[in-house]
């Protein structure tokens, strides 16, 4: 019994209006498989034997006349309680008829409720009836697959999976999420119907995919969507990536399984679903870059560039910002090389303060996500990489605090300088601007007006003077 576990006080009231009025009810679905699991659920989802709107009405009015939202196309009713949303829906028989895509709906059973549902550990349903409060209803071993930790389906996979395609990716997203393992016969099933997956919308496809992305371990799911084949279907870009390629004897390493461990790395460190975007894509165009030169081996040249512009295509396509957090994942890859190749070399303050300028309050993620880009099998090397990513860090924090070039504001400004020298608008103007930021960045002059400002005097005598002499 499952009384105990139906802390919520809207249980009670629930059960209560449903004696009074004679309809069956329980909890069903994602909430009882999260309260079994010991894992927070904000949803709770009602089902009746019969008209669920009307309970749902009854249950509103009861608790102090809440706003119901109903949806009578689809014969389901929501209330907002305590922060939960509750949402009640009568029990349904589906069928689907082999002529047609619209099913036919019809009122059911609990049973034939469960059994439509998409994975049996979200079939799980608790009564709230007097007779037998608090018993889970399980027939389909919801509860032991939740203890063997299985993703399995409560019909043949092949059914359940072509009322719905989207609950293949459902299956990976749970097991990713979970940690659960998907049933073999699942699994095949996945695999066979993978081309159904056309018939979802991006958006729907990509809600999974991103809680794939946001889960502990992403890496898990995506190879999941690659082995089932539905990776090729909607993020060919990413299934590219995989294979290693051989000439003389020069393999270069197999860039999948390399960017499932920077973003794995990354997931440890940040929950931030964009950075960890930008792992996934920092190195998306080296299939496209990819080039043996004899005597150099494998190059990959311009790969942060070309994949900048790649993230644009890619993120339009799959529906996903055009925004800012899209600039943020191209600013990322463009950028992902910039650290490595500083720490390759002796740290010096002005390339320090040049990375700082270009990547602005972005210098943390940045960080994280080169230092996750060192993946070599070559412990001396991933050694002395990290130890000059600890003299990166050191020397990034000491510039900033002296020269503050994160959010670098130019100390003079375009109108100082024409108001000085007497300009109206022109290229000069610009011209000694840019060789002030120039003279900060190199470290020339501090980040200080005062300092700036004799600068700029200097500077501008001498461009006034070439101007001059050039005619
Ligand atoms: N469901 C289903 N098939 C789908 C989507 C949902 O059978 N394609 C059923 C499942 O029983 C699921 C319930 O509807 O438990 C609620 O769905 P949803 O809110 O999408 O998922 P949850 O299981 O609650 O999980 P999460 O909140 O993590 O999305």
């Amino acid at each position: 019994m499952m009384q105990e576990y139906l802390t919520h006080p809207i249980f009670h009231v629930l059960a209560e209006i449903a004696e009074e009025n004679n309809i069956e009810t329980y909890v069903i679905g994602g909430y009882v498989r999260d309260l079994l699991l010991h894992r927070p659920s904000q949803d709770i989802d009602i089902v009746v034997q019969g008209n669920g709107i009307a309970l749902a009405e009854a249950t509103a009015q009861k608790l102090g006349h809440l706003k119901v939202s109903v949806f009578k196309n689809f014969g389901t009713a929501m209330f907002r309680y305590k922060g939960t949303e509750i949402e009640f829906v009568g029990a349904r028989k589906e069928s689907y008829r082999s002529d047609s895509r619209k099913p036919l709906v019809e009122a059911g059973t609990i049973d034939d409720d469960q059994k439509r549902r998409d994975f049996t550990i979200n079939a799980l349903a608790i009564s709230l009836n007097k007779k037998d409060y608090g018993r889970l209803v399980d027939p389909f071993k919801g509860l032991q697959h939740l203890q063997e930790r299985l993703i399995k389906t409560p019909l043949e996979p092949g059914i359940t999976f072509s009322d719905d395609p989207l609950r293949m990716m459902r299956a990976i997203r749970f097991a990713t999420q979970l940690n659960f393992k998907i049933e073999e016969n699942t699994f095949k099933a996945i695999r066979a119907n993978k081309d159904r997956l056309t018939i979802i919308s991006t958006e729907r496809i990509m809600d999974e995919f991103n809680k794939i992305m946001l889960s502990p371990e992403p890496s898990r799911g995506i190879f999941l969507l690659e082995e089932t084949g539905l990776l090729e279907m909607f993020f060919p870009e990413l299934t590219a990536l995989k294979g290693v390629e051989i000439i003389d004897g020069i393999g270069h390493k197999d860039n999948f399984y390399h960017t499932m461990a920077v973003l794995d790395t990354v997931a440890l460190y940040s929950n931030d679903l964009w950075l960890r975007w930008a792992a996934l894509l920092h190195d998306i165009a080296k299939p496209v870059t990819k080039k043996f030169i004899k005597g150099q081996g494998w190059t990959f040249y311009g790969h942060n560039h070309i994949g900048e512009r790649m993230v644009a295509k890619i993120f339009n396509r799959l529906k996903l910002p055009q925004n800012e957090k899209m600039k943020y994942v191209q600013k990322l890859v463009n950028l992902h090389m910039r650290p490595i190749v500083l720490s390759e070399e002796i740290v010096t303050d002005s390339a320090v303060r040049r990375l700082l300028f270009d990547t602005g309050n972005d210098i943390d993620d940045l960080m994280t996500l080169a230092e996750a880009d060192i993946t070599s099998k070559n412990e001396e090397k991933v050694k002395r990489f990290l130890k000059n990513f600890k003299i990166v860090r050191r020397k990034l924090k000491e510039v900033e605090e002296k020269d503050s070039i994160r959010n670098f504001q130019p100390p003079i400004s375009g109108e100082e300088i024409m108001e000085t020298f007497h300009l109206s608008p022109c290229r000069l103007i610009g011209d000694i601007k840019n060789a002030i930021k120039e003279a900060i960045l190199d470290g020339i002059i501090p980040n200080k007006d005062e300092e700036a400002r004799a600068y700029m005097f200097k500077i501008a005598a001498e461009l006034m003077k070439d101007k001059e002499t050039n005619g």
